[in-house]
């Protein structure tokens, strides 16, 4: 028997599949069934081996009940070995890092105490919205980035004098990261969110920077697609010609997608921290190398 179980949460099977295959683990699935009032019976199938746990679970929607379920898994596995790791490709609640209207709840700080709480002694993300949530943790934390892998996506295609873009100075590192690997430059615009109504503004005025070129929108996540596409419909208005989309976490709230197509956006190109239509990078191998 392996000295280390990869304990696979429903919402990222295949994702720990693919990990368990590259670090060799004992795969234990789990299977789940949603009573009528919401609540999530979990079964494990197959027995814990090992002094190491690594339990993998994306918390996207429906983000409690994939939470709830994550928990309860590290809370079986601290059970079973003397050490868990819980590996959550996405960080939901990660926006919620810090009091930015008076009485809002901190949520990261909730989430700290409950990972630490059910037995992890690590948690392992990817691309986290902000560095800041973790400032709420007390056991060990470690953000990995798919810029790398998301990359050598985009240098297969072919396009054409390319620039990358942030649609908001909050993205700008992540953007100057990605044009970094790319060979290429990049500017950020500036987005300003309504933070009692979420409504978006790009307040940027006319680039001429952009003009017949191929441009690639990075962004850590797309939620409802507003910031992306508020993006675009500007860039459209700079005479760019087409317009891709590079992010890690594609959670396309409602018909994201469609919008974001219709806005203009000719491909978004994502990875499986949330299984999906455009989720065409495999984010495992960085994983493994994150455990090991
Ligand atoms: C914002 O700071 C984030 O990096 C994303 O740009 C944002 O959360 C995406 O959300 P939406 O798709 O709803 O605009």
């Amino acid at each position: 028997m392996s000295e280390l179980s990869i304990i696979s949460g429903k919402s990222s099977e295949k994702l720990s599949k693919e990990l368990s295959k590259k670090i060799k683990g004992n795969f234990v699935k789990s299977e789940i069934r949603i009573f009528p009032d919401g609540e999530s019976k979990i079964t494990l199938i197959g027995k814990i081996s090992g002094k190491k746990s690594i339990v993998v679970q994306s918390i996207y929607p429906p983000v409690d009940t994939n939470l709830v379920q994550a928990l309860s898994l590290i809370t079986k596995a601290k059970e079973n070995s003397s050490e868990v790791i819980a590996v959550i490709p996405y960080m939901g609640y990660a926006r919620q890092d810090r009091e930015f209207l008076p009485g809002e709840i901190v949520t990261m700080k909730v989430l700290g105490k409950l990972f630490k709480g059910a037995g992890a002694s690590k948690i392992i993300v990817v691309d986290i919205h902000s560095l800041i949530g973790f400032k709420h943790f007390s056991i060990k934390t470690k953000n990995v980035t798919a810029i790398p892998d998301l990359v050598k996506y985009f240098k297969k295609l072919s396009l054409k004098n390319p620039l990358v873009i942030s649609p908001d100075q909050g993205g700008k590192e992540r953007a100057k990261e990605f044009a970094k690997e790319f060979n290429s430059n990049y500017i950020a615009l500036d987005k300003k969110r309504d933070k009692k109504t979420g409504k978006i503004k790009i307040t940027t005025k006319n680039t001429d920077e952009v003009e017949n070129r191929d441009l690639i929108l990075v962004d850590d996540m797309i939620s409802t697609g507003g910031s992306i596409i508020k993006a675009t419909q500007f860039l459209k208005k700079q005479k760019c010609k087409k317009i891709y989309v590079a992010c890690t976490h594609a959670l396309l709230m409602n018909d994201a997608e469609k919008k974001i197509k219709k806005a203009g956006v000719t491909s978004i190109i994502s990875t499986n921290t949330i299984p999906g239509k455009t989720s065409k990078v495999d984010i495992s191998k960085i994983i493994a190398k994150a455990i090991m």
